[in-house]
C-alpha cells in the first residue's frame, strides 16, 4: 500500500447515508446548513430551459455571472472569480499561496476545510480557540509569526453563528502585515441583519491581501449546483486565475445563480423566513432550559448540558440529522440548521420527547 503524505494522515470522514434511515423513513437533514426550503422557482425554470446546453463547457470565467456579480457589488469584473462552490476556492487559495512550512491560522471551531486544505498544501495549521464562543481577532493576531501566510476568518462563524462586526474587522485589516493573506468567508452573510452586516467590499481597494468568499449554497438554495465566488483586488484574482481548473463550474449552476440574483423576492422571503424560524427555536430552547448562541446565520448552536452524542443518535433514529458538537470539541452542544417550519417543528418535538421522556 502506498502511504499518503504525513500531513494529511489523520483525517476521518463522517459519512452519513442520506434519503432514508434504517426504518425507511425520509430523513430530515438539518446537519449541513443547507437551505431546505428550496431555491428560486425562476432559477429552476431557467435551468430546465437550458438542459440541451449541457454538452458544452462553460465559459472559463462564467462571464455573464461574473459581470452580473461585479455590477451588484460595485466592483470591476476582474475582481470576481467564480468557483465550484467555496470549497473549491478555499482549496485553490491554499494550493496557490502556501509554501511547504508556511503557517496558516484559523479560529477553532470553524469551517474545517480551512484546516484540511492547509494540511494538503503542506502548511502548519495553527488553530486559535474561540473566546466566549466568538472568533477572537486579538488572539489570532497574537499567533502571527514571520511564517504566517493565510488567516482564515469565517464571518459569521460556522458552527457558532457569531459575527465579528465591521469596525473590529477593519482595524484588524489595518494591523495585519500586508504579506499575509486574509480570507473572510462570508458564506452566511446574507442572514445577518442589515444594520449589523459588515461591508468589507468597500475595503478591497485598500487591501491587496484581502479575499472575500461568498456562496450560492446557502440563502439561494443551490448547494448541489456548486457555485461560489471570491471577491478581491484584481491583482489577487489574476494570481489565482492561471491555476484554476479552466472549466471549473457547470452550466446549470451558473445559469441558476444568474437567475437567482434577479429573484429578490425569493431572497427576502428566505432571509425573513429564517429569522422568524430562529425565534421559534429560541423560544423552544428557553422552555427546555437550554442555552444557545443567538445566531447571525441559518443554523443555531445550542448547549444540551449533557453529552450530545446519544441525543444526536436518538434524533437520527427518528430520521432527523443534526451535527453533534464533539467534532468541534463542544461535546455537549448541537448545531442545527434552520429548515422548513415543518422540519423545525419535527426536530423540536423529537428533541423534547428525548429530553423530557427519554424517547
Ligand atoms: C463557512 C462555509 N464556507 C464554505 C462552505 C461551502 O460552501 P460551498 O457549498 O459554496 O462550497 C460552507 C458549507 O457549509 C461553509 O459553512
Amino acid at each position: 500500500m502506498v502511504e499518503i503524505k504525513d500531513s494529511i494522515k489523520d483525517k476521518k470522514i463522517n459519512y452519513v447515508k442520506r434519503e432514508l434511515n434504517s426504518k425507511g423513513q425520509r430523513i430530515i437533514q438539518l446537519d449541513r446548513n443547507e437551505n431546505t426550503i428550496g431555491c428560486s422557482e425562476a432559477a429552476m425554470e431557467y435551468v430546465a430551459e437550458h438542459l440541451d446546453h449541457i454538452s458544452i463547457y462553460t465559459d472559463i470565467f462564467a462571464s455573464p455571472l461574473r459581470e452580473k456579480l461585479a455590477a451588484i457589488h460595485g466592483v470591476e469584473t476582474g475582481q470576481i472569480l467564480v468557483g465550484n462552490g467555496s470549497f473549491e476556492l478555499i482549496s485553490l487559495i491554499s494550493q496557490i499561496f502556501i509554501n511547504s512550512g508556511d503557517e496558516v491560522i484559523y479560529p477553532n471551531p470553524s469551517f474545517e476545510w480551512y484546516k484540511t486544505s492547509g494540511n494538503l498544501a503542506g502548511a502548519a495549521v495553527i488553530d486559535v480557540p474561540l473566546e466566549e464562543h466568538k472568533v477572537s481577532l486579538k488572539e489570532i493576531e497574537k499567533r502571527i509569526t514571520d511564517k504566517t501566510k493565510i488567516i482564515w476568518i469565517c464571518n459569521p462563524n460556522n458552527p457558532t453563528g457569531t459575527l465579528i462586526e465591521e469596525e473590529e474587522l477593519k482595524s484588524f485589516l489595518d494591523r495585519v502585515p500586508n504579506n499575509i493573506l486574509i480570507v473572510v468567508d462570508e458564506a452566511y452573510i446574507d442572514f445577518v441583519r442589515e444594520h449589523r452586516k459588515p461591508n468589507l467590499i468597500a475595503e478591497l481597494p485598500l487591501y491587496k491581501n484581502l479575499i472575500l468568499l461568498r456562496t450560492f449554497s446557502k440563502v439561494y438554495g443551490l448547494a448541489s449546483l456548486r457555485v461560489g465566488y471570491a471577491i478581491a483586488h484584481e491583482e489577487i484574482i489574476n494570481q489565482i486565475v492561471p491555476y484554476k481548473i479552466p472549466p471549473n463550474t457547470n452550466r446549470l449552476g451558473i445559469l441558476a445563480a444568474e437567475k437567482s440574483l434577479d429573484d429578490e423576492a425569493f431572497y427576502n422571503y428566505i432571509v425573513e423566513y429564517i429569522k422568524k424560524q430562529a425565534g421559534v427555536f429560541y423560544e423552544a430552547f428557553e422552555e427546555l432550559g437550554l442555552s444557545y448562541i443567538p445566531s447571525d446565520t441559518n443554523f443555531i448552536f445550542f448547549n444540551l448540558n449533557q453529552d450530545s452524542e446519544p441525543v444526536v443518535k436518538a434524533l437520527a433514529e427518528k430520521g432527523i440529522l443534526v451535527r453533534g458538537g464533539s467534532e468541534y470539541n463542544y461535546p455537549q452542544w448541537i448545531r442545527v440548521t434552520i429548515g422548513t417550519e415543518e422540519e423545525n417543528n419535527s426536530f423540536l418535538s423529537a428533541l423534547k420527547g428525548i429530553l423530557l421522556s427519554g424517547n
